[in-house]
């Protein structure tokens, strides 16, 4: 496990709901609560059926559940689209000329766009889509930045049913050339660029570096949106302006009835072995489950200004910007620019000018946050906020206390939401209007889930020890699959622990029944909410003609969570250099983007191994870490022997 020596209080503070929003909320008993989970574990079938009926469908399911062990369908006959419950539903209503999207741009820009507008916009972009040649299963990637285009590709896609791919606009040109081959994309929706720190990303030159040399064969189109107005080369042959794409394509772009097992998107998570790994979600049972836990876990509200900060090109942003907030008819307010342009005061700039009532964020935010002091947040009037939420890793209980008092004024409960790319949805979380919350504490299942700590071999850990997170039984939410490797979902999700689906986290249920996650127990990374395998980089760092072998291990950093730390050894006749660490720092920023950098690449003359030639990362971790129980050694191979000797061999 990679939590090792951890110890949780688990008996530390306990925060209830502030009266005042209980009152108000849409869940407001906890037996009420204790009463909606255990029916909805208990008779799954029926409780999904309330919930999906609560949406529009063309055609009703026929059964509500199949479950072979792990495929799973849901609303098996039913025919939907989230497209139209995301717009059309509304049109009808009051709700036509709400705003469904509030947009910030960095450099100051503000567009509101209505049910009404968005609408409109997406059946065109939806109709340029099919003029272009896109077709019902057709596959689309997604290189975007945060500006409201972004969500209307993905609801044109959703509209007309090509499958849309979104890669992050962090992600390298490299990165984008793997996703869209294995996906084979028929076309990349891209712009001229972003706006971050009041530089200009360039994303349409990556999109041509990934497909220079005809690398991506199955590319028919590129789709630019002219967001910097930044120079681009052009190529006739494939490329389109948004612009001139949607000039002449009709308005009257009708949704079309798509069966509930309709592959929605893909979206590439890593793993802890090989190349990442495109997680399948389908139609039917995302949308509910996205917008079932919108509603509750959020305790959402006519009249909220909901405010996620994610980027959509991860899954908290598909769920929780796009189609979870407008599938609720809510004011999903979108943000294009970093949180420290151009100062520490942007976020509570925003909150205060836009009036947000719901901020959902992540741990790694909040502590660079609480590093640069009271004072950005106490310049701003905060009291538009009644909910606050954090989500992509553990947040440590100092984190939370600040958020409490200092953001949330001790008025706005704090959601600690437990999920995953695999998971569609919130699977752990408090429910604000019920649950008391503990610092560092994910709480409680959402309706449908049923959670476990287990041992390797499936038996139960007692409460209050750790063990490994698993799910007894599917949700909606659930993926279908890894695009393209069926063996692998199998493999990864429903073999390590068999019978259940193996999340990949180490957890502990205190005597309260509530659920403390203690990190990954697999070689996967949680960089700032950035979830990385180390294999990605380790062969990042081989595919240097200088490098032999590589060794990479994440470890604790106090500002992002972990972070990488590499070690490497050199191919005989090289020798370790600035300039080498300098190239070994760009060969993963290519390959894989900026973000994943490490934080420390070591050269070593040999890496620890076991007898039989593993690689012994335990020991790697204490190194990285300057572990003072290794003692007195100075070099990898004296520890390593030194290990070997103790069988410390993991
Ligand atoms: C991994 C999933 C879910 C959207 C963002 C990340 C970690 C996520 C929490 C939390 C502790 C968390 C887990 C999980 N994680 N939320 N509230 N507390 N850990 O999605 O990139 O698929 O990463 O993020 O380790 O397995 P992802």
């Amino acid at each position: 496990m990679a939590q090792e020596s951890g110890s949780v209080a688990t008996d530390s503070m306990k925060f209830d709901p502030p009266r005042e929003f209980q009152d108000a909320a849409l869940i407001s008993d906890m037996d009420e609560y204790h009463r909606i989970h255990r029916r909805s574990v208990e008779d799954p079938e029926a409780y999904w059926a309330e919930v999906a009926d609560q949406l529009h469908w063309f055609k009703r399911w026929d059964t509500v559940k199949k479950w072979d062990e792990p495929w799973v369908e849901w609303f098996v006959g039913g025919e939907t689209n989230l497209s139209y419950n995301c717009l059309d539903v509304h049109l009808d209503t009051w709700r036509k000329n709400k705003a469904a999207i509030v947009f910030e741009g960095e450099p100051g820009d503000v567009r509101t766009l209505t049910y009404q507008q968005l609408h409109h916009e997406v059946c065109r972009f939806a109709n340029a889509l099919r003029n272009l040649g896109f077709e019902q299963d057709d596959r689309v990637a997604i290189y975007m930045p945060m500006i409201p285009e972004l969500a209307i590709a993905l609801l044109a896609c959703a509209r007309i049913g090509v499958t849309h791919s979104v890669i992050f606009g962090g992600f390298s040109a490299e990165a984008i050339r793997d996703r869209v081959n294995d996906a084979t994309c028929k076309g990349i929706i891209t712009a001229d660029g972003g706006w971050r720190r009041g530089r200009i990303i360039e994303l349409k030159k990556a999109v041509d570096d990934a497909l220079a040399d005809n690398a991506c064969p199955t590319v028919e189109h590129v789709v630019t949106y002219k967001r910097c107005e930044n120079e681009i080369e052009w190529f006739d042959d494939r490329d389109v302006w948004w612009h001139d794409a949607v000039a002449d394509a009709d308005a009257d772009c009708p949704a079309v009835p798509l069966d509930a097992q309709h592959p929605l998107f893909i979206l590439y998570t890593s793993g802890s072995t090989g190349k990442p790994k495109g997680v399948l979600h389908a139609l039917g049972g995302y949308m509910v489950y996205a917008a079932h836990t919108t509603k509750y876990v959020f305790d959402l509200k006519e009249e909220d200004t909901y405010w996620c900060t994610a980027d959509i090109g991860w899954i908290t942003g598909h769920s929780y910007i796009v189609y979870g907030p407008l599938a609720n008819g809510a004011t999903s307010f979108m943000f294009e620019g970093a949180p420290n342009f151009p100062d520490w005061g942007r976020l509570w700039d925003i909150v205060e000018r836009h009036s947000v009532s719901i901020f959902y964020t992540a741990p790694t935010a909040i502590r660079a946050f609480l590093k640069q002091g009271d004072d950005y947040p106490n310049k701003h009037d905060l009291t538009s906020l009644r909910l606050l939420g954090t989500v992509g890793e553990p947040i440590n209980p100092e984190a939370w206390l600040w958020y409490h008092r200092v953001i949330g004024g001790e008025r706005c409960p704090i959601i600690d939401t437990w999920w995953q790319t695999e998971t569609g949805g919130i699977l752990i979380t408090p429910l604000p209007g019920v649950t008391p919350t503990k610092p560092g504490c994910a709480t409680l299942p959402f309706f449908g889930v049923d959670p476990d700590v287990v041992t390797q071999a499936g038996e139960p850990v007692p409460d209050e020890e750790q063990g490994f997170l698993v799910m007894n039984q599917p949700w909606p939410g659930m993926m279908r699959t890894i695009y393209g490797d069926d063996d692998r979902f199998k493999e990864t999700y429903w073999d390590v622990i068999p019978g259940r689906y193996f999340a990949g986290d180490a957890a502990l249920r205190d005597k309260d029944g509530y659920y403390w996650i203690l990190g990954r127990v697999d070689d996967v990374v949680n960089i700032s909410g950035h979830r990385l395998g180390t294999a990605e980089i380790e062969h990042a760092l081989v595919g240097h003609p200088a490098v032999a072998e590589a060794a990479v291990i994440g470890t604790p950093d106090e500002l992002t969570g972990e972070a990488l730390v590499c070690f490497v050894t050199l191919r005989s006749g090289e020798e370790g250099s600035d300039d080498l660490l300098a190239g070994l720092m760009d060969q993963v920023a290519r390959e894989i983007g900026r973000f994943a950098r490490p934080r420390e690449i070591r050269f070593t003359e040999a890496l620890p191994k076991t007898r039989s030639g593993k690689i012994m990362r335990r020991l790697l971790r204490k190194v990285a870490a300057n572990d003072p129980t290794l003692g007195n050694v100075d070099t990898i191979e004296d520890i390593s022997v030194l290990a070997r000797l103790q069988g410390d061999e993991e």
